[in-house]
């Protein structure tokens, strides 16, 4: 038997609709919590095989998904880059030199330089690689990437952003200059998800979770192309590994029929109607999505959300998930009750 979340990455016809939720591991779990407390902070934890391996495999066992995604985040690669990152208490990541000119790009390291020094994420796979395949329960195993505008809007304003101004004085000032930066991170990413593949994932996600922040006539300028670009590097060496992609807020982009690429999955955010999804892109691609994470403060929300994304997509060509990522004041008994409502209602 396959794994049944592989299998319906590949369109095939499975028992029921497989489920897992982005930011599955993390901070909504008493669990996670006393593991980064045992790591010092969250940063090491990403740094330590060991005890990765153990908060990617906690959902797993608490609250039922059908797949594991791999613990890290997607600022280790600009970090191995070169850029200096650090997790403040309350603000989030903060890198301390942002990139603003040609030389501060020269000086990050780039390409088999970059992709070789993320050993411990390698590491990490390999380990989850051993302990999932002795639970023998087909669950699977996603590794994932940052899209390349994505990274960069961390590199460029050396934080997180409501405005992205800075990124985009240089999209619309110096395009020549953003585009160098996106080349040289898309070059690292390619290898990254090469080493991953290499190392034991079952399938490659990548988030392009600011994609909103482009006006829809540039977003395949500045960030759709490097991505189609990375997939078709992917499949032609690793044809039979899924890619699932996963870009937020660019349902002006999906109704436009701008949509196009070597990915098996489309990752369908909240604020996209299901429908419109399956009615684009439904032939195209297998869908994931796309409950609105805050319907998790209330079971009744849930169910009826669930109901209703199953009876659009009828278990066919879909993967259940939120429509971005679980939030760490979520009870864990409602994300329980959200994964068994998934399994339940579509069930064959
Ligand atoms: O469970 C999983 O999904 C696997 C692990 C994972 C993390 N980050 C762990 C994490 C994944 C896949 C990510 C991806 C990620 N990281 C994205 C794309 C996904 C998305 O949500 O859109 C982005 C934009 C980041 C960058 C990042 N990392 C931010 C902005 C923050 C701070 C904001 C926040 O949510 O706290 C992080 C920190 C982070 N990454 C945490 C976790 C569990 C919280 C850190 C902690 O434990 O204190």
């Amino acid at each position: 038997m396959g794994k049944i979340f592989v299998d319906a990455c590949k369109g095939l016809e499975t028992p029921y609709t497989p489920v897992w939720m982005m930011r599955q591991a993390g901070r909504y779990l008493p669990q996670y919590m006393a593991v980064r407390k045992e790591a010092g902070n969250f940063l090491n934890l990403c740094h330590n095989p060991k005890l990765a391996a153990e908060v990617t495999i906690q959902p797993l066992d608490i609250v039922g998904v059908d797949a594991a995604i791999l613990f890290s985040d997607i600022l280790v690669v600009p970090n191995e880059m070169g850029m200096k990152l650090e997790f403040l208490a309350g603000e989030g990541p903060v890198f301390d030199k942002p990139i603003a000119t040609q030389s501060d790009l020269d000086n990050l390291i780039g390409g088999e330089d970059a992709a070789s020094k993320l050993t411990y994420v390698y590491d990490t796979i390999k380990l989850l690689r051993e302990q999932l395949d002795a639970r023998g329960d087909n669950k699977a195993l996603i590794g994932f990437t940052g899209a390349p505008w994505t990274l960069a809007t961390y590199m460029i304003e050396g934080q997180g952003t409501k405005t992205y101004n800075i990124c985009k004085k240089m999209m619309y000032s110096n395009p020549e200059l953003l585009h160098k930066i996106l080349k040289k991170v898309t070059e690292v990413v390619k290898l990254y998800m090469e080493k991953q593949i290499e190392s034991g994932i079952d399938v490659v996600q990548i988030f392009d979770s600011w994609a909103a922040a482009i006006e829809p006539s540039k977003y395949n300028e500045f960030s759709w192309s490097y991505m189609v670009e990375i997939a078709d590097y992917l499949k032609s060496k690793y044809p039979e590994t899924p890619i699932i992609m996963f870009p937020k807020g660019v349902s002006a982009f999906i109704e436009r029929g701008l949509v196009y690429g070597n990915f098996d999955v489309f990752g369908v955010d909240w604020g996209t109607p299901m429908a419109m999804a399956k009615e684009k892109l439904g032939e195209k691609y297998v869908l994931q999505g796309n409950m609105e994470p805050c319907r998790l403060y209330d079971k009744a929300a849930t169910t009826a959300c669930v109901e209703g994304i199953q009876n659009i997509m009828g278990g066919k060509r879909h993967i259940f998930n939120l429509g971005h990522g679980i939030l760490p004041d979520v009870p864990v008994e409602n994300a329980i009750h959200f994964v068994s409502e998934c399994q339940r209602v579509s069930k064959k």
